[in-house]
């Protein structure tokens, strides 16, 4: 069938491809070389893409030969068997879909409501928002997804200018994402470099320097890439800078639950922030917590004034949607689902993701216990005072390509390490490595 339409084709060739034998290779089934349309030049003119800065590595990692490679790349959970987990709840909620044999029919354009439902009231518990009726709530492809969607959402709704500012440092891809959805992005302060822990005074600084009614990107817990979080007492003062200055906040919260192993815990910023009435927009991810990474389940969530202006800012996200992708996938959005409309389910679940925390709690004591056997004199207190996903080491760039060519541990090159990717069996190999590449020499940002 196949060999009977090819040679089909080739009898209606045009000239051009009759002229370079195009014809004849279609006929003989010849893979190479191919002779494309004049019109296809405009190709020659496409220039090599930089490598993305996370995935890019992560590739780099897949590609190497050597045999005990360390990826400490991206922030995806492994137990300690160096493996990703597929929690048992998550499993148990797969078994019943199968058994029960959902559709494929597609969702609607914001995704299914029910999961989208019981996804709020994970990220904001009893807030009274949710019970007023007055939060917009959409399901996205993800976390990425849902930042995306917000900053288009921004792009079309706020006066033309608006900026939005993230933290310096932040997860890599808030850059691209908001320059493409046609904000300005500006950095506001955020690390102090010289011991990687809060630049408070900077952080509150920056917050009132900038314009009135700016966009302010902030990670709900376990910050992307420097495990740095406000206090209670910090994230009071940062809404009260933000309430001052009529700024707006998009809150990221990508690893709720993994930062303390509570995910009521981890939420008590974004609950905060809604109580204490702030102009919010939520992105939520169900990647690291649910260990759904390539399932690509999230949210975003508008809080509104009241119930008849989230029924607009609803209709004005799925008219965004509807040309961009269409409607969200469904398999993930079930599965969260299916957890946490089950109180037994959701009760596991819980216990499940606090054991992915205390893992890496763990290994954070562990990595700094061995840095020690292994000689460093460096004061490594910051990775224990870090949380969630990552520490920010301090290894400058050139220390970090010399750890991944010299003892093949990958990792980006701000420094960051995914604390995921340490296991017992490593932990001492990694410590050696790392005070090999960093002995004698000043640490930095
Ligand atoms: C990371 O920061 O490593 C993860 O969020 C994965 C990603 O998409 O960058």
């Amino acid at each position: 069938m196949l060999a009977t339409s090819a040679l089909a084709l080739a009898y209606t060739l045009p000239a051009p491809h009759a002229a370079c034998g195009a014809a004849s290779m279609l006929a003989s089934r010849s893979l190479s070389p191919i002779c494309l349309s004049p019109a296809a030049s405009y190709l020659d003119g496409v220039p090599q893409g930089a490598p993305d800065a996370i995935l890019g590595l992560a590739a780099d990692f897949r590609a190497s030969t050597a045999p005990n490679k360390v990826n400490l790349v991206v922030g995806a959970y492994r137990g300690s068997d160096g493996k990703p987990w597929v929690l048992p709840s998550v499993k148990e909620a797969e078994g019943r879909l199968l058994e029960r044999g959902e559709f494929k029919e597609y969702a609607p354009i914001d995704g299914n409501a029910r999961f989208t439902e019981r996804a709020l009231r994970f990220a904001y518990g009893d807030s009274a928002a949710l019970a007023e009726g007055r939060v917009a709530g959409v399901q996205t492809l993800s976390g990425t997804g849902a930042c995306r969607l917000a900053g288009e959402f921004y792009s079309r709704f706020l006066p033309a200018g608006t900026a939005i500012y993230v933290s310096d440092p932040t997860w890599g891809n808030h850059i691209p994402i908001m320059e493409r959805a046609g904000l300005e992005v500006r950095r506001y302060a955020y690390l102090d470099r010289s011991t990687n822990s809060l630049d408070f005074d900077g952080l509150i600084s920056s917050i009132n320097d900038a314009p009135s009614g700016s966009i302010f990107l902030l990670h709900a817990c376990a910050h992307n890439p420097t495990g740095v979080d406000p206090s209670r007492e910090q994230w009071r003062s940062v809404s009260d800078a933000i309430l001052a200055k009529g700024h707006h906040v998009l809150m990221d919260c990508a690893y709720q639950g993994f930062a303390s192993g509570d995910a009521d815990a981890d939420a008590s910023a974004i609950r905060f922030f809604v109580d204490a009435g702030h102009s919010l927009l939520l992105a939520q991810s169900f990647a690291k917590n649910f260990g759904l990474y390539g399932e690509r389940v999230g949210t975003l969530s508008a809080v509104c004034a009241s119930s008849e202006q989230a029924a607009k800012v609803l209709s004005q996200l799925k008219l965004i949607i509807r040309p961009m992708y269409s409607s969200p996938p469904i398999h993930g959005a079930l599965i969260v689902d299916e957890v946490l409309g089950d109180a037994a389910l959701t009760a596991q679940y819980y216990d499940e993701c606090k054991q992915m925390a205390d893992r890496i709690s763990a290994m954070r004591s562990l990595l700094v216990s061995e840095l020690g056997a292994a000689g460093s004199s460096h004061d490594w207190s910051h990775i224990t005072d870090q949380i969630g996903m990552f520490a920010f080491t301090g290894l400058t760039p050139s220390m970090c390509d010399e750890l991944t060519a010299k003892h093949a541990i990958f990792l980006t090159k701000d420094g960051r390490i995914s604390i995921a990717g340490i296991n017992p069996g490593n932990a001492a190999t990694i410590a050696a490595a790392i005070h090999d590449v960093t002995d004698g020499k000043d640490l930095g940002g």
